[in-house]
């Protein structure tokens, strides 16, 4: 793991402010799902309480596994494999979360009934044909909406008899470096009567893999093999969330206060989670990352992340191919740093920002323009000419879009503004992946301002 000239863990968290993360959402939805078709008691802890992880247990339990609250976590009852799951008496709302449902529509393809999945309005907007495309060779099928997206329907039905008897595995090919949509292939693969092996573009998020991997015992890989047995009942202390995490990098580099580092402990280290990470470091940004133990298959750790001096800027880079994809989720985080880097800041391999909760790329191009960034919205990415300071003469309104990581970022360049001057519309869907993110902040705020009152001025 890369590390920078930090060291000294103790001494430094001393000083530090200090972050406990909640889980990673992407792992603790697999978790519930896991859980959920598993023989017997799991417990999953460290569980958020974004609205995104409460939809998946709500259509879980719909299905018939049991969810019963913990401290700061779940207890799940599984029904002890896929066709055990209960008919669904009603449509199953996945709310805001395209995990929820591209994951379950993999996993609920083989069910002997039609199970009917559909969301908010900004899922309804999103493409769900892409799952149909690889779901087909397994002879499943998928309805979407005349426009492609939710309502969509799956099970039942909509599956052709598939009497070909397979002697070889049967290729998934995503055509895509889409977690969503390889580990709805995977998941398919539990209920089919042969292997199935997923081939995707470059290596997306591999947590389906690594799960499933150490609750059978076996190596991570991109073969998914029918279940002869139920999986077994686990125990997981789900990893802090690297793409809550990132935020922290946007505070530490923007935030006018001096403060010495901030501190975050029992992170998930999954290399393909921590492309933002890299990228700030390769801008200037002094970060530490070191693993200390795995859980469920996955890398845990601690990273410290360097207050950038007062003064100081970043520098501007350009990100493509796997950096991108690596920092898929963070890449707001990008542009908000270019936005104040020296030199222009490229961004390129990201035209899939534009199916995200939001037209991402849209969406921080407006809100970054109106506080004077030189940002231009490409086919594919961001250039961003580097300024100064934010300059914001006159009070200015920003808007989230409805979209949880674009108002945090625009929330955190509050920080590099005159206090005031900048009102962030629709916060409240930063609820979704990390509520308690507004709260933190201002802690963050008050504490630095208060040990640091002159670098305030
Ligand atoms: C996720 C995969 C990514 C990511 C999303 C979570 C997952 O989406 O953007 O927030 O947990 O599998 P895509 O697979 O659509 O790229």
């Amino acid at each position: 793991m890369s590390s920078s000239n930090l060291s000294h863990h103790e001494g430094i968290q001393s000083s530090s402010f200090v972050v406990s993360l909640h889980g990673d959402k992407s792992i603790t939805h697999r978790a519930f799902m896991f859980a959920a078709i598993a023989e017997g008691i799991s417990i999953i802890d460290n569980v958020g309480g974004g609205e995104d992880l409460a939809s998946t247990r709500h259509v879980l339990a719909q299905l018939g596994a049991t969810f019963t609250q913990l401290d700061s976590g779940w207890q799940v009852i599984g029904v002890g494999g896929i066709d055990r799951l209960a008919p669904p008496q009603q449509v199953l709302n996945c709310g805001n979360s395209g995990t929820t449902m591209r994951l379950l529509a993999g996993l609920l393809s083989g069910c002997q009934t039609t199970v009917i999945l559909d969301g908010d309005a900004s899922l309804r907007r999103r493409p769900m044909r892409r799952i149909a495309k690889v779901l087909t060779p397994l002879g499943r099928g998928l309805d979407t909406a005349e426009h492609g997206g939710a309502p969509i329907r799956v099970g039942g039905s909509l599956n052709l008899e598939n009497t070909q008897k397979h002697t070889e595995p049967v290729v998934i090919d995503t055509q895509s470096s889409s977690a969503q949509l390889k580990s709805a292939a995977l998941l398919a693969g539990l209920s089919a009567k042969y292997p199935v092996i997923v081939n995707e573009q470059a290596l997306s998020r591999d947590h389906t893999e690594r799960m499933l991997a150490a609750l059978l015992g076996r190596t991570p890989s991109n073969i998914s093999a029918p279940l002869s047995t139920p999986l077994p009942a686990f125990t997981l202390h789900s990893p802090g969330d690297p793409s809550s995490a990132a935020f922290w990098v946007a505070v530490a580099a923007l935030s006018p206060h001096w403060a010495p580092s901030i501190f975050l402990k029992g992170v998930n280290l999954n290399p393909t989670r921590l492309g933002l990470f890299r990228i700030a470091q390769r801008m200037g940004m002094k970060i530490s990352m070191e693993v200390n133990e795995t859980r469920l298959g996955e890398p845990v750790g601690d990273i410290i992340i360097q207050t950038l001096p007062k003064g100081q800027r970043l520098q501007a880079i350009t990100i493509r191919g796997r950096d991108s994809l690596d920092a898929l989720d963070e890449l707001p985080i990008v542009a908000l740093l270019g936005s104040l880097a020296f030199g222009t800041t490229v961004v390129s391999d990201a035209a899939e920002l534009r199916v995200k909760e939001s037209n991402r790329l849209d969406a921080m191009t407006v809100g970054l323009s109106r506080l004077g960034a030189q940002i231009k919205t490409l086919d594919d990415g961001w250039s961003i000419q580097g300024i100064n300071s934010f300059t914001t003469d006159q009070p200015i309104e920003v808007d989230s879009k409805g979209d949880h990581r674009i108002a945090m970022c625009l929330l955190i360049a509050q920080l590099a503004c005159p206090p005031a001057h900048v009102t962030v519309h629709g916060l409240d869907c930063i609820a979704v992946s990390y509520p308690e993110f507004i709260n933190l902040l201002r802690s963050y705020q008050t504490e630095t301002e208060r040990n640091h009152p002159s670098e305030s001025d």
